[in-house]
């Protein structure tokens, strides 16, 4: 188990505040973490212990600072189990992170749709996964804070879902709920295998997040999940699929995806309840 020791050590020296939510931000999704106010940005090639990042769209710097009056640590980049990490360094940061005090997550991609009612664009709110990758970051000794067998009946928060919903409501963006499966990829779904993953009842499919989740729950750490839905399901589209399309959508989809996640914080900072439940 790789220990967080140094990790925090240099955390704690570096960021002021303690957090109160971590945000992970994908493919494509970074930008609102420009928006913090007194921002401390580092490099994840500074950090002890994460991994330089590989993957177009993704910058690779965590930034801390406040959000609608809540302090936040934004991961703007991520690792993948398709870079070569294994689970626990995927999971790290979300480690890190809540040992710095952070007590929520809100996690977000850019996933294909397996729905056929989903559109390019939309906004899915996790309300439950099916982890496909066959990989886990909790095997192994249990980590501080964590239990052994983390219970997953509710693995995303159902007073943020209703949060995210009402903020969506509110500012007139689409928005549904669904089941992500992820995957490891790195390539995409075949037609048969997205048509066997909808029929396992998956709404969408990425390749990522899963392994942040598991940690952020056996630390006890509240989620709340977004997927931007960049794909139709394959073999419907026109075009074979192309990260380039995927990050080209997050941009257009950007200002939307900001709104309700400024909107969530907001939530958040007005509404002990949702924090302390
Ligand atoms: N499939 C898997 N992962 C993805 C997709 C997809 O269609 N889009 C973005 N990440």
């Amino acid at each position: 188990m790789t220990d967080l020791t140094p990790t925090l050590a240099f955390l704690r020296e570096r960021l002021t505040e303690r957090p109160r939510v971590l945000l992970a931000l994908g493919s494509g999704l970074g930008g609102i973490a420009e928006e913090l106010e007194d921002a401390v940005r580092v490099p994840f090639a500074e950090i002890p212990g994460f991994a330089p990042v590989t993957v177009a769209g993704h910058k690779g710097v965590l930034v801390a600072g406040q959000l609608a009056g809540v302090e936040c640590v934004a991961l703007q980049g991520r690792f993948h189990v398709y870079e070569g990490h294994d689970p626990a360094a995927v999971a790290l940061p979300i480690r890190a992170v809540a040992a710095l005090g952070a007590r929520t997550l809100v996690a977000t991609n850019a996933a294909g749709a397996l729905n056929p009612r989903f559109r390019r664009g939309d906004l899915m709110i996790l309300d439950d996964h099916i982890n496909f990758m066959f990989r886990n970051p909790l095997i192994g000794p249990v980590a501080d804070g964590e239990t052994r067998f983390p219970d997953m009946s509710r693995p995303y928060d159902p007073e943020l879902q209703a949060l995210a919903e009402q903020v969506a409501l509110e500012n007139g963006i689409r928005v549904s709920r669904g089941v992500y499966l992820a995957l490891t990829g790195p390539n995409y779904e075949t037609p048969a295998e997205a048509a066997m993953f909808r029929r396992l009842g998956a709404d969408a499919v990425g390749m990522s997040t899963v392994p942040e989740v598991l940690v952020a729950r056996a630390l006890g750490v509240r989620v709340l999940g977004i997927s931007l839905i960049t794909d139709l399901p394959t073999g419907t589209a026109a075009e074979p699929q192309s990260h380039d399309d995927v990050l080209a959508l997050a941009t257009q989809a950007a200002a939307r995806f900001e709104r309700l996640l400024r909107g969530v914080l907001e939530g958040i900072a007005t509404r002990p309840d949702v924090e302390l439940a």
